[in-house]
């Protein structure tokens, strides 16, 4: 019996020392010191031994398991800090690898516009006023000189909703509406960006577009006041070199009517195909506010004038960036928008 448990602790200890992973070490374990182990089968065997012979070969037994419980624990550790070593290898993290790069929202190219219009106006000491999108029948075109069947409403291709709502055609209404609102309180000096709807639609013109009003009224307010006033907008837009013309128009609100041109943002004049070799490309529609519309809205003609604009943004846009399609504008394709990064936030 003692040679078999020597044996037994020779092949143990040989075992121990050759396992390969801490599966292995406590199938060792098992095999030799489990319930159903070796070692422990053969101390089962002491019952057989003669009286004399059992301290001794208890003792044997117990030093026996001491040594194998050693050395398996000493193996444990020994392939537990392998693995802890191993895993820390694979687990290392390189701090100086290139991060990734988080995909960065742009801000539109209209709306982009639209802050840098509000921008020049509010640093002009004009208030920035809003209005309806749906409007009434009067707002849209009877306080703006458009009676019910005037021909001019023609001018405008408008979506109706009933008799007497409609989607806004133009930014004007919002004009009536802010002189109703200041009851003949002057200077009166504001602006009005919004979304207006018209059945237009082709490369240069869509069914919902932007527009900015301008209105100022005070005594005495003239056209040169307006062309001044332009003339500094299109140069802080399109810079310092800019020019503007004023061509003779008609709008029912306004008496006289101008269309304003800057210089061809292309051909700085020359002529091109953009503006079809005249040098000039339209940018806004404006006049002296009619005397009848200031009257309706509870100015006096007699003591005090004004001027207005509307502009498309849209048209705007497209010419600070030279984008060619309005409906670019539209369809949100992110390689577009891309183009226009940073800028006003
Ligand atoms: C008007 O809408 C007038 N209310 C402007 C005005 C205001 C005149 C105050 C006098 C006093 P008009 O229809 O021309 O005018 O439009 C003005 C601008 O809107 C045009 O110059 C053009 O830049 C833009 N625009 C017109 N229709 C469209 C469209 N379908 N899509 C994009 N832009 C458009």
């Amino acid at each position: 019996m003692e040679q078999q448990l020597k044996q037994l602790r020779d092949e143990a200890l040989e075992a121990i020392a050759a396992a390969e992973n801490l599966g292995e070490v406590e199938d060792i374990r098992l095999s030799f010191l489990g319930k159903k182990g070796r070692v422990t089968g053969v101390l089962r065997q002491m019952g057989s031994l003669p009286p004399e012979q059992r301290p001794l070969m208890g003792k044997l037994a117990n030093e026996v398991r001491d040594a194998l419980e050693g050395a398996l624990a000493a193996r444990k550790e020994v392939l537990e800090h392998a693995e802890q070593q191993r895993r820390m290898a694979a687990e290392t993290l390189d701090v100086t690898l290139p991060g990734r790069k988080p995909a960065r929202g742009t801000i539109h190219p209209l709306l982009r516009v639209r802050r840098e219009i509000e921008e020049i106006f509010l640093g002009l000491g004009y208030t920035i006023e809003e209005g309806p999108e749906i409007e009434t029948d009067y707002y849209n075109f009877v306080a703006l000189n458009l009676p019910k069947h005037h021909p001019a409403r023609d001018m405008q291709d408008t979506f109706y909703i009933d008799e007497d709502a409609v989607l806004r055609t133009h930014t004007s209404p919002v004009q009536a509406r802010t002189m109703e609102k200041s009851q003949g309180a002057v200077p009166l000096k504001m602006i009005c960006p919004g979304r207006v709807y018209r059945k237009d639609d082709d490369v240069t013109h869509s069914p919902m577009f932007f527009q900015v009003e301008g209105l100022v009224i005070d005594k005495d307010i003239t056209l040169g006041d307006l062309k001044g006033t332009l003339l500094l907008f299109a140069q802080r837009m399109f810079g310092e070199n800019q020019q503007i013309r004023l061509r003779p128009s008609f709008f029912p609100f306004t008496e006289p009517s101008v269309e304003v041109d800057i210089l061809c943002t292309s051909c700085q004049g020359k002529g091109c195909r953009m503006c079809s070799n005249t040098g000039w490309l339209e940018i806004l529609g404006a006049g002296m506010v009619h005397p009848r519309v200031l009257e309706m809205s509870g100015y006096d003609p007699t003591k005090v004038s004004g001027f207005a604009f509307g502009m498309g943004i849209d048209r705007v846009a497209m010419l600070k960036y030279g984008i060619k399609d309005i409906r670019y504008l539209y369809q949100n394709d992110v390689r577009v928008l891309e183009q226009f990064q940073g800028g006003i936030g």
